[in-house]
């Protein structure tokens, strides 16, 4: 475990208790609101021998560098994802070194694992009762079933909507879900809860948002350990990921910046924010610090990317590592969705494919450049909201009953030789 001092604001780094997660920044709130962070005592920060060769695999192979004791922590087996070699999209795009990241083998088939596991561990360590959670479903998974795991209850506010296997896998692990009409709705309820009753949140939990968990959001710097040691200790030039809220692109980065002040690598890599209606994007071209709230072009399949406002913390990483943000719209989220299955083997949901989708815009623009090494974080399995793939399949190809008229269809059909 590594010793905790305190929180500290992501944008203007003053210091907070560090039971002052339920909190954004007071003192960036004229400006714009900010997330916390978790802060460590420096020794985090100085030269350390990298991880020795184990046979540990999960995340907790990094449990030194966690805000929580391996001891207290409660595990589903979550990380040690395999990061595949994509080479098949690679010539497709007009790259040598594309990588994919699979968070879809998490225990609950999404990258939120990491998030869940670190954010229940601290709740259960810091004596909470009762775990909540905000989300359109993977989130809200991952809380259920870390909750279940823990013992402790769970309630998630959801919207109607949300996608069915999501719901009923929420459901399976024992939370309370409750639908809300209006979206707004879910940051009163949720905040009433965390103030009146000491509900520990592990999802924004008001609005405007600007992140989840700050003990959560820990548990993504494994994703840059990982990473780096499974390409041999290199450096990706870009890591590409959908994003929402950035969670994950401000815990990757901070896992990247712990690695460069032990020594394990000699530079950072390039971000991107694959969002889905371009408020980074915005904010980027106005040099605001206020991620503005977007009007929809159109629904997005993407429906766990699905916020038309951004937030600091996702602009502050795109703007430090010089990376970019690029907004995917759903014709491309479907070719590549396809595309990742078919020529990968891997099956994902509509939100992921939205890196790969990126890629090939920057490819195409020529900001990412042939020999470069990319790597895309593949966050969640297609099977969590199958409907948005089924909508582009057609029927399936039905026969008649009759073997030698089936043989004589599937032969002018070109399925068996004429
Ligand atoms: C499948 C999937 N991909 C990407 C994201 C974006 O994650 P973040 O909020 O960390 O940007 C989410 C959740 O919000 C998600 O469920
Ligand atoms: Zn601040």
């Amino acid at each position: 475990m590594a010793r905790v001092v305190g929180l500290a604001c992501v944008r203007c780094e003053t210091r907070y208790p560090a039971n002052h997660y339920a909190q954004d920044c007071p003192a960036c709130r004229p400006v714009t609101r900010s997330n916390l962070m978790v802060a460590y005592e420096d020794t985090l920060r100085t030269p350390r021998a990298k991880p020795a060769a184990t046979a540990e695999r999960d995340l907790w192979r990094y449990g030194d560098l966690l805000p929580v004791d391996r001891s207290q922590s409660v595990s589903l087996g979550e990380g040690g994802s395999p990061l595949h070699r994509l080479d098949r999209l690679g010539e497709e795009l007009g790259l040598l070194h594309l990588f994919g990241k699979d968070e879809t083998r998490n225990p609950t088939w999404s990258f939120k694992d990491r998030l869940a596991c670190l954010a229940v561990s601290s709740a259960k360590a810091m004596g909470a009762q009762v775990i909540v959670s905000s989300s359109s479903g993977n989130a809200g998974a991952a809380a259920a079933a870390y909750a279940a795991k823990a013992g402790l209850r769970c309630v998630v506010f959801t919207f109607k909507g949300t996608s069915g296997p999501m719901l009923t896998q929420m459901r399976a692990y024992g939370a309370t879900v409750i639908a809300c009409d209006h979206k707004d709705d879910r940051w009163t309820l949720m905040e009433h809860a965390v103030r009146h009753y000491g509900w520990f949140p592990t999802s924004p939990f008001f609005g405007p948002v600007v992140g989840s968990n700050p003990y959560g959001i820990e548990g993504y710097k494994t994703l840059a350990y990982e990473i780096v040691e499974q390409l041999d200790w290199q450096v990706p030039d870009w890591c590409v990921l959908p994003v929402c809220y950035g969670d994950a692109l401000l815990g990757m980065w901070r896992g990247f910046e712990d690695m460069l002040s032990f020594g394990w690598i000699d530079r950072m890599p390039r971000m991107v924010a694959a969002e889905t209606y371009g408020s980074i994007a915005a904010a980027l071209d106005d040099g605001t610090d206020s991620p503005p709230d977007i009007a929809k072009r159109e629904d997005s399949i993407a429906v766990s990317i699905n916020a038309t406002r951004g937030t600091y913390q996702s602009l502050d990483i795109v703007r430090r590592s010089n990376g970019a943000a690029v907004t995917t719209g759903n014709d491309e989220l479907l070719r590549w969705l396809d595309l990742l299955a078919r020529r990968e083997g891997l099956f994902v949901e509509a939100s992921t494919a939205a890196a790969l989708a990126a890629v090939d815009q920057l490819r195409k623009s020529g900001t990412i450049t042939r020999d470069q090494l990319v790597v895309t974080l593949l966050t969640a399995s297609g099977l969590k909201d199958p409907g948005t793939a089924a909508s582009a399949q057609g029927e399936v190809l039905a026969l008649p009953g009759n073997i030698e008229e089936a043989i004589a269809m599937l032969q002018n059909q070109g399925i068996f030789p004429a």
